[in-house]
């Protein structure tokens, strides 16, 4: 979906991120389970994550995140026409966590749009906003994605694959349109999805299938805890990703070079550099932060855009590459020329 040279392009004006206090290291994981600091660095290059302290829900985050954006956009709150909300861990079956951003951060009756594209959410809700920018629906979208997942993972041995891997943060965007066709903005969005590997990333239950949702046979056989065939996801992440940049590249007659910094969904360090060296981009253009905050899903591409911009490693002009990749599976790329 490339825009339409009479459209004008959807800018990101305000950005911000936020992250719950509590760091919990591989040594404190070491303590619950039969795992290694040094077999999840090796593996994953994550150091630590922050967890919630319990009672802090996904809203929560996406709340101080959109908070931080408006300020940062220099937007009155009461400007914000849409709320696009993106996360796999919303504080309630139903509804959505839109609705609770807009009702924590006392929004008139806009709408309030959920998005449940697992890691791809953050790229996905930006595709979507940024239709609606470009067509001129709406004015000032906050784009916000959140992710609790500490909370329902399995800290004994048995979940040690997942457990180590995952964290809890936000990430927020205000996207508007550029007035000034300068050429700056969103350049395109690709979306895709394969639901035949549904079952390697999965919170299988509960789900509608039961009577009631919840029974007691998944609660012995903890099937409400997500599941994921490591391997699998590896393979296909380390693929997927650099197909879909490269999508977007030709898409926009750009080259590899062209890009001034690629900012991968940060699932496991190895997958970046994986990503990176089938793209054959250099690492220092590829943003890496999954050592301090693991894998926060959705809000892992706004989190890393954002302290990107605050290290100063994108300037005015540069393309920005994000890609995406998890449950569904979905993957995804946006091209950015900031
Ligand atoms: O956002 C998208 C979602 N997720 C991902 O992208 C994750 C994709 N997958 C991965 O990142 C990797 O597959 C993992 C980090 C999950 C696993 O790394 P791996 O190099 O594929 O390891 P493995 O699954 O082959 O496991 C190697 C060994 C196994 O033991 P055995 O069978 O060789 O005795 C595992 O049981 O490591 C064991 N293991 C652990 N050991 C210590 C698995 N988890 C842990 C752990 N600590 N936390």
């Amino acid at each position: 979906m490339g825009a339409a040279s009479m459209d004008k392009r959807t800018i990101i004006t305000g950005i911000g991120h936020y992250v719950p206090p509590r760091v919990v290291t591989n040594f404190d994981l070491e303590k619950l389970m039969d795992t290694s600091d040094e077999w999840i660095r090796q593996r994953s290059g994550i150091i630590e994550r922050r967890h919630v302290e319990l009672g802090v829900g996904s809203s929560d985050l996406a709340v101080e995140a959109a908070r931080r954006a408006i300020a940062d956009s220099g937007s009155r709150t009461s400007d914000i026409d849409l709320i696009i909300a993106a996360t796999l861990s919303p504080d309630h079956y139903f509804p959505g966590i839109g609705v609770l951003v807009q009702a924590k951060l006392d929004l008139p009756p806009i709408g309030a749009i959920d998005v449940r594209n697992q890691c791809s959410g953050f790229i996905y809700a930006l595709s979507i906003g940024d239709q609606y920018i470009r067509t001129g629906a709406y004015k000032k979208i906050l784009l916000v994605a959140a992710e609790v997942q500490s909370t329902n993972l399995n800290y004994s041995d048995e979940g040690r694959d997942m457990a180590v891997l995952f964290g809890d943060g936000a990430g927020a965007l205000i996207l508007e349109p550029n007035e000034h066709n300068d050429g700056r903005g969103i350049l395109s969005t690709h979306l895709f999805a394969d639901g035949r590997h549904v079952t390697d990333l999965w919170m299988e239950k509960p789900g509608c299938l039961d009577k009631p949702a919840v029974t007691e046979e998944m609660v012995r056989t903890k099937k409400f805890f997500p599941r994921m065939d490591g391997k699998n996801v590896f393979k296909n992440a380390s693929v997927k990703m650099p197909e879909a940049v490269r999508a977007a590249l030709q898409h926009n007659g750009l080259t590899v070079e062209d890009v001034a910094l690629l900012i991968p969904h940060q699932a496991n360090d190895r997958i970046s550099q994986m990503v990176a060296h089938n793209l054959k981009i250099p690492l220092e253009k590829v943003m890496r932060n999954i050592s301090k905050y693991g894998n926060t899903t959705a809000a892992s591409i706004p989190i890393a855009l954002h302290e990107a911009l605050q290290e100063g490693r994108i300037k005015p002009g540069d393309v920005v590459a994000l890609t995406s990749f998890g449950s569904g599976y979905t993957w995804a790329s946006a091209l950015i020329r900031w």
